[in-house]
């Protein structure tokens, strides 16, 4: 399954959410691959590589420059695989944009991999660009952070619209999976209401599992760690192990 993190706004939560739930998956016996689809690279730079010394990244991948299969490399988390991104795939937005079927580049990729994992995570950046769109195409479901903040709905209609126009002129069958509230803190008032909002107004599902706001979370990516390897008795750790679960739960896994 194919499981794409997205939202154009940033700092929502989804770098964070793409390692820890890859961790977890991983951790609780999934093969699973994460492809850092984000130029910024923080994906990469979480796991304690530096993304601008790899020569194995997607950005080589979307390029042609190497094979898909070269591209993957092992992470300390035995089940889980990475490729990797660089500040170069900042590049690639303009260097795929005259070519053809360019929305489908990364889904005809896919094709080779997937059925060597039982989830594929890919890391989106913050815009609606076309890598954006690319690993939109690329997914068969979708998961999207929310930040618990005071205009965290603010944007998620134009996401939704686009999602909308995919399926329509692209990919019938793509599935919103749920959004999942991050970042939340349980005594504050506005992190309830925004809930409330979210759980109200969301047209999909709304995960039952809430991510905490967590200092442990926040520090782990400057230790190249995930919070399993971190703070794996922590409340973001034990979030991230509940998301997993949840994730598996409601894709029939
Ligand atoms: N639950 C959390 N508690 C505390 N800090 C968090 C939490 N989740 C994420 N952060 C921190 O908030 C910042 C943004 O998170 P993250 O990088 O995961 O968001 P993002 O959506 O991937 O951002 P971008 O849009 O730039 O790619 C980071 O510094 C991260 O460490
Ligand atoms: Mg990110």
């Amino acid at each position: 399954m194919i499981i794409s993190i997205v939202n154009q706004k940033g700092g929502t939560g989804k770098t964070t959410t793409a390692i820890n739930l890859a961790t977890y998956l991983a951790f609780l016996g999934k093969d699973v691959l994460l492809i850092d689809l984000d130029p910024q690279a923080n994906t990469t730079s979480g796991f304690g590589f530096r993304p601008s010394e790899l020569n194995k990244n997607i950005y080589r991948v979307l390029t042609k420059q190497i094979n898909i299969n070269e591209a993957i490399i092992p992470t300390k988390q035995q089940k889980l695989k990475l490729i990797p991104s660089t500040p170069d795939l900042s590049g690639a937005n303009v260097e795929l944009i005259n070519l053809e079927r360019r929305e489908y580049y990364l889904a005809d990729l896919l094709v080779e991999v997937d059925k060597l994992y039982d989830f594929i995570i890919i890391d989106c950046p913050p815009s609606l660009g076309l890598l954006t769109i690319c690993g939109l195409v690329a997914a068969e479901q979708l998961l999207i952070p929310v930040q618990t903040e005071y205009y965290a709905l603010e944007g998620l209609g134009q996401l939704l619209t686009t999602i909308n126009l995919i399926k329509q002129d692209i990919k019938p069958d793509l599935k919103v999976l749920g959004s999942i509230l991050t970042m939340y803190d349980r005594r504050s008032k506005l992190s309830r209401e925004v809930w409330q909002e979210l759980y109200q107004n969301f047209p999909y599902y709304v995960f039952r599992t809430i991510i905490p706001r967590s200092v442990r979370l926040a520090e782990a990516p400057s230790f190249g760690q995930s919070i399993l390897e971190y703070a794996p008795k922590s409340s973001g750790a034990r979030a991230y192990q509940r998301l997993s679960k949840e994730v598996l739960f409601i894709t029939n896994n």
